[in-house]
């Protein structure tokens, strides 16, 4: 396999500081590898389910090998391009502290006891392939540095790869950027020195 699963989720679409720094580790990754295929799910313009009575019944009643109930379909869907792909990047704003509400519907679709972890006396255990993961998330104001704000986004999404079985997670931040265009400048530069640190990138790119 030599996929790689992009999920974006900013209200902003291809505008998005995230999107257009996400392209360019794509482009990266093209390089090193040209037969990398993607899959690119765009959170915000295919909007997911809600979850319904149907879906959170099957949820409970869902067995490991078992032919999954019709409301589990969508949830389907998306675990099967968890399982087809070998690397993650995750593009994101951080919203009131945490995971904007689109990329909390798809962890709820893909979260699932006895399809993608199963709970034992240990705790929870994933059933997904590691993978290396990049996580890279905008905020309007600071994640590091002096004063920063609280953040529930990076231990929270952390928590929820680490229950799939993903435990290779790079958290990359393009952050202050309400604090205008030198402030955003400056972020897209940290982002893309904690990128090339990272491996993900080999050179700065504009
Ligand atoms: C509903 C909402 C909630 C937000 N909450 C926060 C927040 O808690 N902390 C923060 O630093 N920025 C917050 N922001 C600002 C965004 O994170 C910021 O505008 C970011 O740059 C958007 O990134 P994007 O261009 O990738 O969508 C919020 C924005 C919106 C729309």
């Amino acid at each position: 396999m030599d996929n790689t699963l992009f999920i974006h989720a900013s209200p902003h679409g291809k505008h998005a500081l995230g999107y257009r720094l996400a392209e360019k580790v794509l482009a990266a990754e093209r390089l090193k590898n040209h037969s990398m295929r993607l899959i690119e799910r765009d959170l915000l313009a295919a909007p997911l389910s809600p979850l319904t009575h149907r879906y959170a019944a099957a949820l409970v009643s869902h067995n490991i090998g078992e032919r999954p109930d019709a409301a589990l379909i969508e949830s389907e869907q998306l675990i099967s391009e968890l399982e087809r792909t070998d690397r993650l990047l995750i593009a994101m704003p951080m919203h009131n502290f945490s995971v904007p509400a689109a990329l909390k519907l798809w962890i709820d679709h893909v979260v699932r006891i006895n399809r993608t972890f199963i709970a034992s006396a240990e705790g929870k255990q994933g059933l997904l392939q590691d993978r290396p993961t990049t996580v890279l998330v905008s905020a309007g104001g600071m994640l590091q540095g002096d004063n920063p704000q609280p953040n529930f986004l990076t231990p929270y999404l952390t928590l929820i790869l680490n229950t799939l079985g993903i435990q290779d997670i790079h958290f990359v931040y393009l952050q202050g950027l309400a604090f205008g265009e030198p402030a955003i400048a400056n972020a897209w530069r940290h982002a893309q020195a904690a990128l090339i640190e990272a491996g993900v990138l080999s050179h700065e790119v504009p």
